[in-house]
């Protein structure tokens, strides 16, 4: 962050690893550090966790002996894991900035308003809403109050299939992509998915596919997901036939039907762990996994789907070595993650249903 101290701003990269490891081990067990998968390579090689947005909430969930938990990564991330936590336990984001604008494409009251036009238009239908994990915590709280779950892209057709199990119609926000993606697997036809158009009146065609719908999506995306097109898979596909493409389930659909494999960022891990050495593996996701996962396998060809190197997610870049030696040295004075009360019981509830579902 801008606003660090000198000291920190100043500092090398040897020198701020070299005091956030000290610390690490001065506090041991007392304090967890969490990663996400897509954290810069120096960041991820000093977490005592690195995961996928589900796993990391589990670990921030089950880390009983922490009483401190800095997380790498976004916003949502992080107050996922101080609902999740003790009251007691203190959670850190190191870079106060670090959002997801997906996240911030549905609003509380975008999402009431709809919720209550959605209602109004299907009176008797039971409907559901599922939540993904990139949302606002007041709107895991809506989603909580209202009957349903969370999801993450790990285990999103598991959240659909509970909620088609307790509703007729199921209400996802906010990325669509995610949503059709899901909604294509489950077999649903693409008439049986309607994208909601927020701050507009519902005209009476609208109406009619409100109707028919089974899923009504949110039209939230990701900037850095939806850089990936069907060009990219094709011109793969022409120059190295034996390529194999992974990509995550925030691509367009047309991109994840064109691929081998679908999943979350540490479903890919996977997949590029299990692959025969020697495979050539084109991958649809941020810059900077693809950039480790080439690093750490050399005995595969790893390579960005896209080729050009514009697939970066700049909130997840933010943090930075400074910034989370600051968070670690200075853990009793800093800000922590805090959220009211009020919200949190009705989003714990939704987040607790999603990882009784699994992952
Ligand atoms: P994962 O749930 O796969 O970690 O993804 C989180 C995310 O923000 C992807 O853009
Ligand atoms: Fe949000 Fe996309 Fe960044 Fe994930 S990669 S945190 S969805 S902007």
């Amino acid at each position: 962050m801008n606003s660090l101290p000198e000291n920190y701003r100043a500092a090398g990269d040897d020198e701020l690893t070299a005091r956030i490891e000290a610390v690490k081990k001065r506090m041991g067990k007392r304090l967890v550090v969490l990663a996400h998968h897509y954290q810069r390579y120096e960041i991820v090689s000093l977490g005592d966790y690195i995961g996928d947005s589900y796993g990391l909430s589990r670990i921030a969930a089950k880390s009983a002996e922490a009483e401190y938990i800095v997380f790498c990564g976004v916003r949502f991330m992080a107050e996922a894991a101080r609902t999740l936590c003790r009251p007691e336990q203190k959670v850190y984001l190191p870079n106060l900035s670090a959002g997801c604008p997906m996240a911030d494409m549905a609003s509380v009251e975008q999402v009431n308003e709809a919720w209550e036009s959605i209602k109004q238009v299907c009176p008797s239908s039971t409907i559901m809403p599922i939540s993904y994990m990139n949302t606002l915590t007041e709107l895991k709280a809506f989603t909580g109050r209202n009957g349903g779950l969370i999801c993450t892209s790990s285990n999103a057709e598991v959240a659909f299939k509970w909620a088609f199990e307790r509703g007729e119609k199921l209400f996802f926000f906010p990325d669509q992509h995610l949503g059709r993606n899901t909604s294509k697997r489950m077999g649903l036809k693409p008439e049986q998915v309607y994208l909601f158009k927020p701050d507009s009146q519902i005209s009476k065609t609208d109406q009619q596919a409100i109707i028919a719908a089974k899923v009504i999506l949110w039209p939230g995306y990701c900037y850095v997901h939806t850089k990936f097109t069907k060009d990219h898979i094709d011109e793969w596909r022409a120059r190295e036939p034996k390529v194999k493409i992974v990509v995550h389930p925030e691509c367009r659909q047309e991109v994840v039907d064109g691929a081998d494999a679908v999943g979350s960022t540490a479903f890919i891990v996977r997949y590029v762990e299990t692959a025969a050495i020697g495979s050539t593996i084109a991958i649809g996701t941020e810059l900077n996994l693809v950039s480790r996962l080439a690093r750490t396998h050399t005995d595969k060809n790893i390579f960005e789907l896209s080729g050009e190197s514009c697939a970066i997610c700049s909130n997840m870049f933010r943090t930075s070595l400074a910034d989370l030696c600051y968070t670690v040295e200075n853990l009793d004075t800093i800000p922590q993650i805090m959220i009211d009360d009020e919200i949190k019981t009705d989003a714990r509830t939704a987040l607790e249903r999603m990882l009784e579902i699994g992952g």
